[in-house]
């Protein structure tokens, strides 16, 4: 009989990095069900997971809401019938001075990267210890949860909550055979992001503080998931992979 081919969930799917997350674990040998708050945007990385040979399962999911995160979970283990790996990559950013963040604009990244993470991490939790299944959790977290810099703290904040997440998860689950990990990127040039690192003020700027003189790529960012997600990485939990050039070197 042939084995059952692994399975993971990708959140925040329909661009950018998770979106090549996505299709680099299934050209690693993963089904993956990705989601979107609209799934609509899903149709690119869904014919990406097809064309590597893999099952591809469309979710829509909101992470602030616990009820959507009940929802998106068991979507796809309906779907594939367990899941092995989540990938918690969806996130909103905000850059804006802490004196002028509103309420509503403090919540919603809170409850994005942080609260997302955290209902979605629980959900997961509790789908492989009832199945009394080992798994693997990745999230993404960023530099800016490392070091501080003026006029990201929303955002520093909810990604340096996610990186002591990943201790303090990795530590309660290890019994279970789960691995929490998180990986921080520092600058990474997505299609979103083409318009801010091709403003020559702002990639001279960046660029003068990262050792390596680039910008990551996505492709590089999803290599590493690739990597903890693998049996390579049995032994590593509670850890945050730093993916930045050298920026947080300095
Ligand atoms: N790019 C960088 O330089 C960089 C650096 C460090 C860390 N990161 C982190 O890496 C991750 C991906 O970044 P990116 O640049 O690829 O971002 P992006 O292009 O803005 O994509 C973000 C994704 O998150 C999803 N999302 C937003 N709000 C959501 C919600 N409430 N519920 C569910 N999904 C939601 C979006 O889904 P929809 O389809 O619903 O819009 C979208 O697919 C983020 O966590 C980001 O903080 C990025």
């Amino acid at each position: 009989m042939a084995a059952r081919r692994r399975t993971a969930f990708v959140t925040g799917a329909s661009q950018g990095i998770g979106a090549t997350i996505a299709a680099d674990l299934a050209r690693d040998g993963f089904d993956v069900a990705v989601s979107s708050t609209r799934p609509e945007k899903l149709a690119g990385v869904l014919g990406e997971i097809a064309a590597a040979g893999a099952r591809a399962v469309p979710v829509a999911l909101d992470v602030r809401s616990q009820a959507s995160v009940e929802q998106a979970i068991a979507a796809a283990v309906g779907a594939f019938g367990q899941l092995d790996v989540l990938v918690n990559n969806a996130g909103v950013a905000l850059k804006k001075s802490a004196l002028d963040i509103t309420l509503a604009e403090w919540e919603n990244v809170i409850g994005t990267n942080l609260t997302g993470t955290f209902l979605m991490s629980r959900q997961m939790g509790r789908h492989l210890i009832g199945g009394g299944r080992p798994g693997c959790i990745i999230s993404i977290a960023s530099t800016h949860g490392l070091v501080g810099l003026e006029g990201r703290s929303a955002y520093g904040i909810s990604k340096a909550a996610i990186i002591h997440m990943t201790k303090m998860l990795a530590i309660e689950w290890a019994e279970h055979g789960i691995r929490v990990n998180a990986i921080a990127p520092g600058r990474v040039e997505t299609a979103a992001r083409a318009g801010s690192f091709a403003d020559p003020s702002y990639r001279d700027w960046a660029l003068a503080r990262i050792p390596l003189r680039r910008f990551g790529t996505a492709e590089e960012i999803a290599a590493a998931v690739c990597y903890l997600a693998s049996l390579q990485a049995a032994y590593i939990t509670g850890q945050t992979l730093v993916l930045d050039g050298g920026l947080t070197a300095y």
